[in-house]
């Protein structure tokens, strides 16, 4: 009744914002990411009939509150599918620093769901696994597979949505440099960034009528291998979840000051030929598309951008590996 899953962080290419059903967890647009290494995180589940409620670490820390709910209500997904009664022991760790601000739920809920589903006696099935980590937090669907992926958006009432695999990591040689511009803060938390949005932003429906027409470009681009065509409509997805975001009330800005000079020296790197485009999640960090040959340019021009604390490397990772003990 144990096993170990690990699986990588995804950055969205084009953003999923919004939701089309709240209690079921399913998205209102369609997305889709790149699965990012060396960004993994590795949990252990065990399932023990002696304990008296579930338990979990977080890097060494023990989870209470939302982050250990959250965990609790996963488990309960797996338990009533695999007719299991018992707590378990949850034990997570992340290969990159969590101060980092980095650590999205992505691989945290992909690495959980697929080490919770084996534990408790299920097959590894990366759809079955998908769609419980969507149920946790929709951008961990896409987690499960490698390479590029698509999580189509949800109809109300839907149960089944799983994100797809559409290529796999080897099949387009790209890097992404993260420039991380602060320490730990805690921002708002995506979930409640969209109710926020859907309640209160004048832009809401703009946003959502507009997202699968960026998507199908963001599509396009990744098929055909094309940077340009694929880094603009990821900036083009990107400022629009940002506006939508922004014009809500409370306003939503997770923008910091280093954060526009980031990707105004994205635009200058353009200007002197240089291939880079660049794409932020809810948080101030940015992450920069470019060709593998163009990552020492890159890298030394964020790095010289004021507000840029440090920088990390990723390439296109593989899909969540699980291993029953
Ligand atoms: C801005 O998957 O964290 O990173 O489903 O409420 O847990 P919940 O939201 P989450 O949202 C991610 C939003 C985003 C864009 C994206 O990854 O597509």
């Amino acid at each position: 009744m144990k096993a170990t899953a690990r699986a990588f962080a995804n950055v969205a290419l084009a953003k999923y914002w919004g939701k089309a059903d709240v209690r079921e967890n399913l998205p209102a647009v369609p997305s889709l990411s790149l699965t990012l290494d060396p960004l993994a995180t590795t949990t252990t589940v065990a399932f023990d009939g002696a304990l008296k409620g579930d338990e979990a670490t977080l890097n060494g820390e023990i989870a209470a509150g939302r982050p250990l709910a959250r965990i609790v209500k996963l488990l309960d997904d797996v338990r009533a599918e695999a007719g299991v009664s018992s707590f378990a022991r949850v034990e997570t760790n992340n290969s990159f620093p969590t101060a980092a601000g980095l650590a999205s739920s992505a691989s945290g809920f992909a690495a959980l769901a697929c080490a919770a589903r084996v534990a408790a006696g299920l097959p590894h099935d990366p759809r079955r696994a998908s769609i419980t980590a969507r149920r946790a937090s929709a951008s961990a669907a896409r987690s499960i597979y490698g390479g590029f992926v698509i999580l189509p958006a949800g109809h109300k009432g839907e149960r089944e949505l799983a994100a797809m695999p559409l290529f796999a990591a080897d099949a387009w040689d790209l890097r992404v440099v993260a420039a991380v511009v602060a320490e730990g803060e805690k921002d708002v938390s995506s979930t409640r960034g969209m109710e926020l949005s859907a309640q209160t932003s004048p832009y809401y429906d703009g946003w959502v009528g507009q997202a699968p027409i960026t998507f199908e470009r963001v599509l396009e681009g990744v098929r055909a291998r094309d940077l340009e065509l694929t880094g603009s409509a990821m900036e083009a997805s990107t400022f629009a979840m940002h506006a939508c975001a922004m014009a809500s009330e409370p306003s939503l800005v997770y923008f910091r000051p280093a954060t526009l000079a980031v990707y105004e020296t994205v635009r200058a790197l353009r200007k002197r030929g240089t291939g880079a485009w660049a794409t932020s999640d809810a948080g101030p960090h940015v992450k920069v598309f470019c060709e593998a040959a163009d990552v020492a340019n890159v890298e030394a021009a964020l790095r010289e951008t004021p507000g840029v604390l440090r920088t990390i490397l990723a390439r296109p990772g593989g899909p969540a590996t699980v291993e029953a003990e």
